[in-house]
């Protein structure tokens, strides 16, 4: 595969992130086999861990459903590489939250103010239970406590793109997760 020139280092490559999204598949099915779900995937960044693990969960040997698929739309970041620390919701879901179940999918979970926004939004509409699922985990970076129930690849406390995760709205496009070229910054 030709490689992004502004990659410094691959972190988690395409079929890494595809074996981990069928994982958290997996488990996620087995907690909801037969049971309505509404997957909520938060734009733009978990706009790929929402899709391909919706379709993961759909070829489960007992898959939760119907399964109902949504976004709602957060931002903090802007053009930096570090969190405002005010959450905006930009965008909020078409579909009804009240009495579903709700799976918030994330792409990563940094300083958590983010999730906590999210997971309060979710609550004041009363579903009948709320689940987060977070692709990339940077534990080391928490600000906020925040539950987090299925979880995929930790990562290092570093600016990583793709897979969704972007910088200046670049690179969400990369099959994988990368660390980029320090000259990136500087332009
Ligand atoms: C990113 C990411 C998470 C959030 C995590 O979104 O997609 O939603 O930041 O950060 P936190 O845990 O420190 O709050 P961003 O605000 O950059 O918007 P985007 O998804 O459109 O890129």
């Amino acid at each position: 595969m030709k490689r992004e020139p502004a990659v410094e280092r691959v972190i988690f490559s395409a079929p890494e992130i595809r074996e981990t999204i069928g994982q958290l598949a997996r488990t996620i099915a087995r907690d909801y086999a037969g049971q309505p779900l509404l997957v909520l995937g938060v734009l733009k960044g978990a706009l790929y861990a929402c899709v391909d693990l919706a379709r993961a969960l759909a070829v489960q040997p007992e898959p939760p459903g119907p399964i109902e698929l949504d976004f709602i739309t957060a931002s903090s970041y802007g053009g930096s590489t570090v969190s405002s620390g005010n959450v905006r919701i930009a965008c909020e879901p078409q579909t009804g939250i009240a009495g579903k179940n709700v799976l918030l999918v994330e792409d990563v979970v940094d300083g958590g103010l983010t999730l906590a926004r999210l997971q309060a939004f979710v609550q004041e509409r009363r579903p009948a239970s709320l689940r987060t699922c977070v692709l990339f985990d940077k534990p080391s970076a928490r600000m906020a406590d925040v539950p987090v129930d299925y979880r995929g690849h930790a990562v290092p406390d570093q600016f990583v793109v793709g897979y969704g995760l972007d910088y200046q709205e670049s690179y969400r496009n990369l099959p994988y997760l990368a660390q980029l070229r320090s000259w990136v910054f500087s332009q």
